[in-house]
Protein backbone atom coordinates (compact mmCIF):
# COMPACT_ATOMS: atom_id res chain seq x y z
CA UNK A 1 0.00 0.00 0.00
CA UNK A 2 1.26 3.41 -0.79
CA UNK A 3 1.67 5.45 1.68
CA UNK A 4 0.49 8.70 0.65
CA UNK A 5 -3.11 9.24 1.11
CA UNK A 6 -4.86 8.10 -1.55
CA UNK A 7 -8.78 9.54 -2.20
CA UNK A 8 -10.75 7.19 -2.97
CA UNK A 9 -9.12 4.21 -2.16
CA UNK A 10 -11.13 2.72 0.39
CA UNK A 11 -10.25 -1.31 0.64
CA UNK A 12 -7.16 -2.42 0.82
CA UNK A 13 -7.56 -5.94 2.53
CA UNK A 14 -5.94 -8.26 0.81
CA UNK A 15 -7.90 -11.90 0.73
CA UNK A 16 -6.86 -15.16 1.15
CA UNK A 17 -9.40 -17.22 -0.17
CA UNK A 18 -8.90 -20.46 0.86
CA UNK A 19 -8.55 -19.71 4.48
CA UNK A 20 -11.01 -16.84 4.59
CA UNK A 21 -9.17 -14.73 6.51
CA UNK A 22 -7.64 -11.76 6.37
CA UNK A 23 -4.42 -13.07 4.59
CA UNK A 24 -2.01 -11.49 6.75
CA UNK A 25 -3.83 -11.60 9.86
CA UNK A 26 -2.25 -14.47 11.37
CA UNK A 27 -2.84 -15.20 15.43
CA UNK A 28 -2.65 -13.82 17.80
CA UNK A 29 -5.01 -11.58 15.57
CA UNK A 30 -5.01 -8.06 16.94
CA UNK A 31 -1.72 -6.39 18.95
CA UNK A 32 -4.26 -4.15 20.51
CA UNK A 33 -6.71 -7.24 22.05
CA UNK A 34 -4.90 -10.07 21.27
CA UNK A 35 -5.61 -10.84 25.20
CA UNK A 36 -8.81 -12.26 24.49
CA UNK A 37 -9.01 -13.08 21.12
CA UNK A 38 -8.10 -16.42 19.97
CA UNK A 39 -8.50 -16.20 16.30
CA UNK A 40 -8.21 -13.81 13.61
CA UNK A 41 -11.11 -11.70 12.04
CA UNK A 42 -13.65 -13.13 9.20
CA UNK A 43 -12.28 -12.08 6.29
CA UNK A 44 -15.97 -10.27 5.26
CA UNK A 45 -15.42 -8.57 9.19
CA UNK A 46 -11.99 -7.18 8.04
CA UNK A 47 -13.37 -6.36 5.27
CA UNK A 48 -16.04 -4.19 6.66
CA UNK A 49 -14.12 -3.09 9.48
CA UNK A 50 -10.77 -1.55 8.28
CA UNK A 51 -10.51 1.67 7.43
CA UNK A 52 -6.67 2.46 7.38
CA UNK A 53 -7.80 2.90 3.25
CA UNK A 54 -9.40 6.20 4.05
CA UNK A 55 -8.37 7.48 7.69
CA UNK A 56 -4.67 7.46 6.63
CA UNK A 57 -5.46 10.79 6.03
CA UNK A 58 -5.25 11.68 9.30
CA UNK A 59 -1.68 10.47 10.21
CA UNK A 60 -0.12 14.11 10.88
CA UNK A 61 -3.28 14.75 13.20
CA UNK A 62 -3.03 11.18 15.21
CA UNK A 63 1.05 11.81 15.65
CA UNK A 64 0.24 15.19 17.03
CA UNK A 65 -2.41 14.15 19.13
CA UNK A 66 -0.41 10.91 20.41
CA UNK A 67 2.91 13.25 20.92
CA UNK A 68 0.99 15.71 22.97
CA UNK A 69 -1.12 13.47 24.98
CA UNK A 70 2.98 11.24 25.61
CA UNK A 71 4.45 14.94 26.61
CA UNK A 72 1.56 15.16 29.29
CA UNK A 73 1.61 11.57 30.61
CA UNK A 74 5.54 12.16 31.23
CA UNK A 75 5.07 15.47 32.85
CA UNK A 76 2.09 14.40 35.47
CA UNK A 77 4.35 11.19 36.24
CA UNK A 78 2.13 9.10 35.01
CA UNK A 79 4.91 7.38 32.41
CA UNK A 80 8.50 7.38 32.88
CA UNK A 81 9.87 10.90 31.51
CA UNK A 82 12.10 8.58 29.20
CA UNK A 83 9.23 6.29 27.87
CA UNK A 84 7.62 9.79 27.32
CA UNK A 85 10.91 10.82 25.17
CA UNK A 86 11.34 7.48 23.39
CA UNK A 87 7.76 7.51 22.37
CA UNK A 88 7.78 11.08 20.81
CA UNK A 89 11.00 10.15 19.15
CA UNK A 90 9.18 6.89 17.76
CA UNK A 91 6.19 9.06 16.89
CA UNK A 92 8.74 12.19 14.87
CA UNK A 93 10.53 8.73 13.05
CA UNK A 94 6.98 7.63 11.96
CA UNK A 95 5.50 10.76 10.57
CA UNK A 96 9.01 11.09 8.34
CA UNK A 97 8.40 7.41 7.23
CA UNK A 98 4.89 8.36 6.31
CA UNK A 99 5.42 11.59 4.66
CA UNK A 100 8.25 9.97 2.40
CA UNK A 101 6.11 7.09 1.56
CA UNK A 102 7.72 4.38 3.38
CA UNK A 103 5.48 3.58 6.05
CA UNK A 104 4.57 0.24 6.04
CA UNK A 105 0.73 0.45 6.01
CA UNK A 106 -1.17 -2.74 7.01
CA UNK A 107 -4.92 -3.70 6.30
CA UNK A 108 -4.75 -5.93 9.21
CA UNK A 109 -4.18 -3.01 11.57
CA UNK A 110 -7.44 -1.71 10.66
CA UNK A 111 -7.12 1.96 11.06
CA UNK A 112 -4.30 4.93 11.71
CA UNK A 113 -4.59 4.56 15.29
CA UNK A 114 -3.51 1.00 15.31
CA UNK A 115 -1.13 1.44 11.99
CA UNK A 116 1.13 4.40 14.22
CA UNK A 117 0.95 2.52 17.76
CA UNK A 118 2.17 -0.86 15.73
CA UNK A 119 4.68 0.63 14.14
CA UNK A 120 5.71 2.55 17.22
CA UNK A 121 6.24 -0.92 19.33
CA UNK A 122 8.58 -2.34 16.25
CA UNK A 123 10.82 1.34 16.37
CA UNK A 124 11.35 1.54 20.10
CA UNK A 125 9.99 -1.74 21.99
CA UNK A 126 8.30 -2.07 25.22
CA UNK A 127 7.81 1.86 26.11
CA UNK A 128 5.41 1.99 23.14
CA UNK A 129 2.83 -0.06 25.16
CA UNK A 130 2.74 3.05 27.80
CA UNK A 131 0.89 5.79 25.19
CA UNK A 132 -2.36 4.70 25.32
CA UNK A 133 -2.26 4.98 29.19
CA UNK A 134 -5.18 6.87 30.13
CA UNK A 135 -6.59 7.17 26.29
CA UNK A 136 -8.95 5.24 23.60
CA UNK A 137 -9.36 4.89 20.30
CA UNK A 138 -12.70 7.36 21.20
CA UNK A 139 -11.04 10.31 22.34
CA UNK A 140 -7.95 9.64 20.21
CA UNK A 141 -10.24 9.62 16.64
CA UNK A 142 -12.06 12.27 17.82
CA UNK A 143 -9.21 14.77 18.71
CA UNK A 144 -7.71 13.72 15.34
CA UNK A 145 -10.34 14.19 13.75
CA UNK A 146 -11.54 17.47 14.87
CA UNK A 147 -7.56 18.59 14.29
CA UNK A 148 -7.92 17.72 10.28
CA UNK A 149 -11.67 19.23 9.96
CA UNK A 150 -9.82 22.50 11.80
CA UNK A 151 -7.30 22.60 8.82
CA UNK A 152 -10.09 21.72 6.13
CA UNK A 153 -12.05 25.14 7.40
CA UNK A 154 -9.04 26.74 7.21
CA UNK A 155 -8.36 26.18 3.47
CA UNK A 156 -11.62 26.20 2.41
CA UNK A 157 -11.66 30.32 3.93
CA UNK A 158 -8.90 30.38 2.31
CA UNK A 159 -9.59 29.37 -0.87
CA UNK A 160 -12.96 31.22 -0.50
CA UNK A 161 -10.77 34.79 -0.17
CA UNK A 162 -8.73 34.27 -3.08
CA UNK A 163 -12.15 33.52 -5.14
CA UNK A 164 -13.61 36.71 -3.43
CA UNK A 165 -10.70 38.56 -4.72
CA UNK A 166 -10.88 37.81 -8.00
CA UNK A 167 -14.45 38.74 -8.14
CA UNK A 168 -13.78 42.12 -6.28
CA UNK A 169 -11.03 42.84 -9.12
CA UNK A 170 -13.55 41.80 -12.04
CA UNK A 171 -16.25 44.32 -10.03
CA UNK A 172 -13.82 47.00 -10.53
CA UNK A 173 -12.84 46.84 -13.43
CA UNK A 174 -16.77 46.32 -14.50
CA UNK A 175 -18.34 48.78 -11.58
CA UNK A 176 -20.30 50.88 -14.41
CA UNK A 177 -20.62 48.38 -16.74
CA UNK A 178 -24.05 48.07 -17.74
CA UNK A 179 -26.05 44.70 -17.90
CA UNK A 180 -29.77 44.03 -17.73
CA UNK A 181 -30.78 42.55 -14.16
CA UNK A 182 -33.19 40.26 -14.39
CA UNK A 183 -35.93 38.51 -11.79
CA UNK A 184 -37.79 35.62 -12.84
CA UNK A 185 -34.62 35.77 -15.87
CA UNK A 186 -36.63 38.23 -17.41
CA UNK A 187 -34.96 41.47 -17.73
CA UNK A 188 -36.04 43.77 -14.74
CA UNK A 189 -34.01 46.74 -14.66
CA UNK A 190 -30.30 48.12 -15.55
CA UNK A 191 -27.48 46.66 -13.22
CA UNK A 192 -23.84 46.84 -13.25
CA UNK A 193 -21.66 44.05 -13.90
CA UNK A 194 -19.96 45.22 -11.01
CA UNK A 195 -22.76 45.33 -8.49
CA UNK A 196 -23.91 41.61 -9.86
CA UNK A 197 -20.95 40.18 -8.85
CA UNK A 198 -19.91 41.74 -5.81
CA UNK A 199 -23.42 40.09 -4.68
CA UNK A 200 -21.08 36.90 -4.97
CA UNK A 201 -18.92 38.18 -2.93
CA UNK A 202 -21.44 38.77 -0.06
CA UNK A 203 -22.16 35.56 -0.40
CA UNK A 204 -18.57 33.93 0.01
CA UNK A 205 -18.09 36.13 2.72
CA UNK A 206 -21.09 34.57 4.46
CA UNK A 207 -19.66 31.35 3.68
CA UNK A 208 -16.30 32.01 5.50
CA UNK A 209 -18.36 33.23 8.42
CA UNK A 210 -20.10 30.17 8.87
CA UNK A 211 -16.22 28.35 8.62
CA UNK A 212 -14.93 31.12 11.46
CA UNK A 213 -18.39 30.27 13.21
CA UNK A 214 -17.79 26.50 12.73
CA UNK A 215 -14.29 26.70 14.01
CA UNK A 216 -14.99 28.59 17.19
CA UNK A 217 -17.22 25.68 18.31
CA UNK A 218 -14.94 23.00 16.73
CA UNK A 219 -12.17 23.97 18.74
CA UNK A 220 -12.66 21.90 22.31
CA UNK A 221 -10.27 19.32 22.62
CA UNK A 222 -11.83 15.75 23.64
CA UNK A 223 -8.54 14.14 24.80
CA UNK A 224 -8.47 12.65 27.98
CA UNK A 225 -12.40 11.90 27.60
CA UNK A 226 -11.07 8.10 27.16
CA UNK A 227 -13.12 5.64 25.69
CA UNK A 228 -16.42 7.62 27.52
CA UNK A 229 -15.91 8.13 30.86
CA UNK A 230 -12.84 9.87 31.50
CA UNK A 231 -9.96 7.97 33.13
CA UNK A 232 -8.87 7.87 37.12
CA UNK A 233 -5.21 8.58 35.80
CA UNK A 234 -4.57 12.69 36.92
CA UNK A 235 -4.02 13.47 33.29
CA UNK A 236 -3.56 17.38 32.74
CA UNK A 237 -6.17 17.82 30.09
CA UNK A 238 -5.50 21.77 30.08
CA UNK A 239 -1.93 20.93 28.90
CA UNK A 240 -2.58 18.84 25.83
CA UNK A 241 -5.36 20.95 24.64
CA UNK A 242 -3.09 23.93 24.94
CA UNK A 243 -0.58 21.86 22.96
CA UNK A 244 -2.79 20.90 20.10
CA UNK A 245 -3.99 24.52 19.86
CA UNK A 246 -7.58 24.02 21.43
CA UNK A 247 -9.23 26.90 23.47
CA UNK A 248 -10.09 24.40 26.30
CA UNK A 249 -11.15 20.92 26.90
CA UNK A 250 -14.49 19.84 26.52
CA UNK A 251 -17.08 19.46 29.23
CA UNK A 252 -18.15 16.16 29.31
CA UNK A 253 -16.69 13.09 27.81
CA UNK A 254 -19.81 10.98 26.60
CA UNK A 255 -20.31 14.22 24.57
CA UNK A 256 -16.64 14.49 23.61
CA UNK A 257 -16.36 10.77 22.09
CA UNK A 258 -19.74 11.42 20.46
CA UNK A 259 -19.96 14.22 19.20
CA UNK A 260 -19.61 14.60 15.22
CA UNK A 261 -21.27 18.04 15.15
CA UNK A 262 -18.14 19.51 14.13
CA UNK A 263 -17.89 17.70 10.93
CA UNK A 264 -21.67 18.15 10.00
CA UNK A 265 -21.00 22.06 10.82
CA UNK A 266 -18.22 21.86 8.27
CA UNK A 267 -20.30 19.63 5.58
CA UNK A 268 -23.20 22.38 6.39
CA UNK A 269 -21.11 25.32 5.04
CA UNK A 270 -19.43 23.12 2.54
CA UNK A 271 -22.60 22.36 0.95
CA UNK A 272 -23.89 26.01 1.26
CA UNK A 273 -21.03 27.14 -0.10
CA UNK A 274 -21.16 24.79 -2.72
CA UNK A 275 -24.50 25.88 -3.84
CA UNK A 276 -23.24 29.18 -3.80
CA UNK A 277 -20.62 28.21 -6.83
CA UNK A 278 -23.25 26.38 -8.42
CA UNK A 279 -25.42 29.43 -8.77
CA UNK A 280 -22.53 31.40 -10.32
CA UNK A 281 -21.47 28.33 -12.38
CA UNK A 282 -24.81 28.48 -13.88
CA UNK A 283 -24.72 32.28 -14.60
CA UNK A 284 -22.02 31.63 -16.31
CA UNK A 285 -22.81 28.95 -18.17
CA UNK A 286 -25.72 31.41 -19.11
CA UNK A 287 -23.50 34.40 -20.03
CA UNK A 288 -20.86 32.32 -22.09
CA UNK A 289 -24.03 31.53 -24.07
CA UNK A 290 -24.38 32.51 -27.79
CA UNK A 291 -28.23 33.11 -26.84
CA UNK A 292 -26.39 35.76 -24.41
CA UNK A 293 -22.67 36.32 -25.29
CA UNK A 294 -22.10 38.65 -21.79
CA UNK A 295 -18.68 36.70 -21.23
CA UNK A 296 -16.45 34.78 -22.98
CA UNK A 297 -14.04 32.27 -21.54
CA UNK A 298 -10.46 31.56 -22.85
CA UNK A 299 -9.86 28.47 -24.15
CA UNK A 300 -8.12 28.07 -20.66
CA UNK A 301 -11.58 27.46 -19.31
CA UNK A 302 -13.30 25.99 -22.25
CA UNK A 303 -13.13 22.73 -23.92
CA UNK A 304 -13.73 21.82 -27.89
CA UNK A 305 -16.23 19.39 -29.13
CA UNK A 306 -14.85 16.52 -31.35
CA UNK A 307 -17.29 16.37 -33.55
CA UNK A 308 -17.89 20.02 -33.83
CA UNK A 309 -15.10 23.07 -34.70
CA UNK A 310 -17.24 25.54 -34.07
CA UNK A 311 -17.66 25.48 -30.14
CA UNK A 312 -16.05 26.38 -26.78
CA UNK A 313 -17.77 24.45 -24.04
CA UNK A 314 -17.79 26.11 -20.60
CA UNK A 315 -17.03 22.96 -19.27
CA UNK A 316 -15.52 23.89 -16.01
CA UNK A 317 -18.48 26.11 -15.14
CA UNK A 318 -20.59 22.82 -15.76
CA UNK A 319 -18.72 20.62 -13.51
CA UNK A 320 -18.69 23.56 -10.55
CA UNK A 321 -22.56 23.30 -10.85
CA UNK A 322 -22.52 19.52 -10.99
CA UNK A 323 -20.23 18.68 -8.10
CA UNK A 324 -22.29 20.97 -5.29
CA UNK A 325 -24.55 17.54 -5.53
CA UNK A 326 -21.59 15.59 -4.32
CA UNK A 327 -21.26 18.18 -1.41
CA UNK A 328 -25.21 18.62 -0.63
CA UNK A 329 -24.89 14.37 -0.59
CA UNK A 330 -21.96 14.75 2.08
CA UNK A 331 -24.03 16.17 4.26
CA UNK A 332 -27.19 14.68 4.01
CA UNK A 333 -24.75 11.20 4.24
CA UNK A 334 -23.39 12.05 7.41
CA UNK A 335 -26.60 13.60 8.80
CA UNK A 336 -27.92 10.04 8.37
CA UNK A 337 -25.06 8.24 9.56
CA UNK A 338 -26.03 10.07 12.82
CA UNK A 339 -29.32 10.64 13.43
CA UNK A 340 -30.11 7.60 15.67
CA UNK A 341 -26.99 6.99 17.32
CA UNK A 342 -27.61 6.28 21.17
CA UNK A 343 -24.66 7.67 22.87
CA UNK A 344 -21.64 7.08 23.55
CA UNK A 345 -19.25 6.28 20.36
CA UNK A 346 -20.75 3.64 17.82
CA UNK A 347 -18.52 2.01 15.05
CA UNK A 348 -20.87 3.95 12.66
CA UNK A 349 -18.95 7.14 13.31
CA UNK A 350 -16.09 5.54 11.43
CA UNK A 351 -18.33 6.28 8.59
CA UNK A 352 -17.93 9.92 9.28
CA UNK A 353 -14.37 10.40 7.44
CA UNK A 354 -15.17 9.80 3.77
CA UNK A 355 -17.68 12.15 3.29
CA UNK A 356 -15.84 14.67 4.67
CA UNK A 357 -12.34 13.64 2.71
CA UNK A 358 -14.86 14.10 0.08
CA UNK A 359 -16.23 17.49 0.73
CA UNK A 360 -12.60 18.67 0.75
CA UNK A 361 -11.17 17.34 -2.12
CA UNK A 362 -14.33 18.56 -4.03
CA UNK A 363 -14.83 22.01 -2.43
CA UNK A 364 -10.98 22.78 -3.10
CA UNK A 365 -11.12 22.35 -6.77
CA UNK A 366 -14.41 23.47 -7.88
CA UNK A 367 -13.25 26.82 -5.80
CA UNK A 368 -9.90 27.10 -7.44
CA UNK A 369 -11.52 26.40 -10.93
CA UNK A 370 -14.33 29.27 -10.10
CA UNK A 371 -11.38 31.42 -8.98
CA UNK A 372 -9.31 30.62 -12.70
CA UNK A 373 -12.87 31.05 -14.75
CA UNK A 374 -13.50 34.40 -12.75
CA UNK A 375 -9.93 35.59 -13.60
CA UNK A 376 -10.24 34.53 -16.81
CA UNK A 377 -13.63 35.55 -18.42
CA UNK A 378 -13.85 38.70 -20.56
CA UNK A 379 -17.16 40.55 -20.22
CA UNK A 380 -18.80 41.91 -23.65
CA UNK A 381 -19.83 45.17 -22.59
CA UNK A 382 -21.53 46.12 -25.86
CA UNK A 383 -23.96 43.07 -25.85
CA UNK A 384 -24.51 43.52 -22.10
CA UNK A 385 -25.46 46.84 -22.93
CA UNK A 386 -27.74 46.01 -25.98
CA UNK A 387 -29.36 43.56 -24.00
CA UNK A 388 -29.74 46.04 -21.11
CA UNK A 389 -31.52 48.28 -23.60
CA UNK A 390 -34.30 45.37 -25.01
CA UNK A 391 -37.02 45.14 -22.93
CA UNK A 392 -38.14 48.65 -21.40
CA UNK A 393 -36.00 48.12 -18.79
CA UNK A 394 -36.16 51.92 -17.56
CA UNK A 395 -40.04 51.94 -17.25
CA UNK A 396 -39.31 51.83 -13.42
CA UNK A 397 -37.23 54.85 -13.66
CA UNK A 398 -40.07 56.58 -15.77
CA UNK A 399 -42.76 55.81 -13.19
CA UNK A 400 -40.46 57.01 -10.78
CA UNK A 401 -40.02 60.21 -12.82
CA UNK A 402 -44.33 60.52 -12.63
CA UNK A 403 -43.57 60.29 -8.51
CA UNK A 404 -41.26 62.55 -8.57
CA UNK A 405 -41.59 65.43 -10.64
CA UNK A 406 -45.93 65.43 -10.80
CA UNK A 407 -46.62 64.04 -7.32
CA UNK A 408 -48.43 61.13 -9.15
CA UNK A 409 -49.33 58.14 -6.53
CA UNK A 410 -46.91 54.97 -7.77
CA UNK A 411 -49.54 53.48 -8.78
CA UNK A 412 -51.15 55.56 -11.12
CA UNK A 413 -47.81 55.95 -12.46
CA UNK A 414 -47.16 52.49 -12.98
CA UNK A 415 -50.57 52.70 -14.97
CA UNK A 416 -49.93 55.52 -17.13
CA UNK A 417 -46.09 53.49 -17.49
CA UNK A 418 -47.71 50.81 -18.95
CA UNK A 419 -49.72 52.55 -21.66
CA UNK A 420 -46.38 54.32 -22.75
CA UNK A 421 -44.31 50.61 -23.28
CA UNK A 422 -47.20 49.40 -24.72
CA UNK A 423 -46.80 52.45 -26.92
CA UNK A 424 -43.30 51.70 -27.82
CA UNK A 425 -43.87 48.01 -27.71
CA UNK A 426 -46.74 48.29 -30.52
CA UNK A 427 -43.81 51.05 -32.92
CA UNK A 428 -41.34 48.54 -31.90
CA UNK A 429 -39.33 51.89 -30.04
CA UNK A 430 -37.29 52.11 -27.15
CA UNK A 431 -38.75 54.29 -24.50
CA UNK A 432 -36.46 56.94 -25.05
CA UNK A 433 -37.12 57.43 -28.40
CA UNK A 434 -40.55 57.99 -28.53
CA UNK A 435 -41.97 61.63 -29.25
CA UNK A 436 -42.50 64.18 -26.75
CA UNK A 437 -46.13 64.53 -27.86
CA UNK A 438 -46.72 60.70 -27.92
CA UNK A 439 -46.15 60.83 -24.13
CA UNK A 440 -48.22 63.66 -23.80
CA UNK A 441 -50.96 62.31 -25.58
CA UNK A 442 -50.99 59.75 -22.74
CA UNK A 443 -50.19 62.01 -19.56
CA UNK A 444 -50.06 65.71 -20.65
CA UNK A 445 -48.02 66.91 -17.59
CA UNK A 446 -44.69 64.72 -18.86
CA UNK A 447 -41.87 67.24 -20.05
CA UNK A 448 -38.88 66.85 -22.12
CA UNK A 449 -37.21 66.40 -18.53
CA UNK A 450 -38.37 62.42 -18.49
CA UNK A 451 -36.22 62.04 -21.49
CA UNK A 452 -32.94 62.50 -18.79
CA UNK A 453 -34.08 59.55 -16.89
CA UNK A 454 -34.53 57.01 -19.72
CA UNK A 455 -31.36 55.88 -21.07
CA UNK A 456 -29.54 53.01 -18.85
CA UNK A 457 -26.87 54.99 -17.84
CA UNK A 458 -29.06 57.57 -15.82
CA UNK A 459 -30.79 54.25 -14.20
CA UNK A 460 -28.21 52.91 -12.72
CA UNK A 461 -26.52 56.19 -11.80
CA UNK A 462 -30.34 57.31 -9.96
CA UNK A 463 -29.96 53.89 -7.94
CA UNK A 464 -27.70 55.49 -5.00
CA UNK A 465 -29.33 53.97 -1.97
CA UNK A 466 -26.27 52.48 0.10
CA UNK A 467 -26.43 48.81 -1.26
CA UNK A 468 -27.48 50.11 -4.90
CA UNK A 469 -26.03 49.69 -8.15
CA UNK A 470 -25.00 52.90 -9.37
CA UNK A 471 -21.43 52.51 -10.41
CA UNK A 472 -20.13 55.47 -7.35
CA UNK A 473 -21.72 53.43 -5.19
CA UNK A 474 -20.34 50.03 -6.36
CA UNK A 475 -16.76 51.86 -6.42
CA UNK A 476 -17.32 52.46 -2.84
CA UNK A 477 -18.68 48.55 -2.32
CA UNK A 478 -15.61 47.50 -3.93
CA UNK A 479 -12.98 48.98 -1.46
CA UNK A 480 -15.44 48.36 1.48
CA UNK A 481 -15.24 44.73 0.09
CA UNK A 482 -11.37 45.24 0.20
CA UNK A 483 -11.54 46.18 3.90
CA UNK A 484 -13.87 43.70 5.25
CA UNK A 485 -12.90 40.57 2.90
CA UNK A 486 -8.98 40.57 1.99
N1 LIG B 1 -11.37 3.70 13.27
C1 LIG B 1 -12.26 4.11 14.32
C2 LIG B 1 -13.11 5.31 13.85
O1 LIG B 1 -12.76 5.89 12.90
C3 LIG B 1 -11.47 4.49 15.52
C4 LIG B 1 -12.22 4.38 16.79
C5 LIG B 1 -12.48 2.96 17.12
N2 LIG B 1 -12.99 2.80 18.42
C6 LIG B 1 -13.57 1.69 18.79
N3 LIG B 1 -14.03 1.65 19.99
N4 LIG B 1 -13.70 0.68 17.98
O2 LIG B 1 -14.10 5.66 14.42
Amino acid sequence: MTAKPAPGQTDPVAIDSASGKAAAAAPPANPLWGGRFAGGPAEIMARINVSIGFDQRLYAEDIAGSKAHAAMLGQQGIIEAADAGRIIAGLDRILQEIEQGCFPFKAELEDIHMNVEARLAELIGPAAGRLHTARSRNDQVATDFKLWVRAALERCDAGLRDLQAALIDQADRHAATVMPGFTHLQSAQPVTFGHHLLAYVEMFGRDRSRLRDARARLNECPLGSAALAGTPFPIDRAMTARTLGFDRATANSLDAVSDRDFALDYLAAAAIAAVHLSRLAEEIVLWCSDLVGFVRLSHAFTTGSSIMPQKENPDAAELVRAKSGRLIGALNGLLIVMKGLPLAYSKDMQEDKEPVFLADDTLGLCVAAMAGMVRDLQPNPTAMRRAAEQGFLTATDLADWLVRVLGLPFREAHHITGRIVRLAEDGNRRLAELELSALQAIEPRITAAVFDVLTVEASVASRTSPGGTAPARVREAVNAARERFL
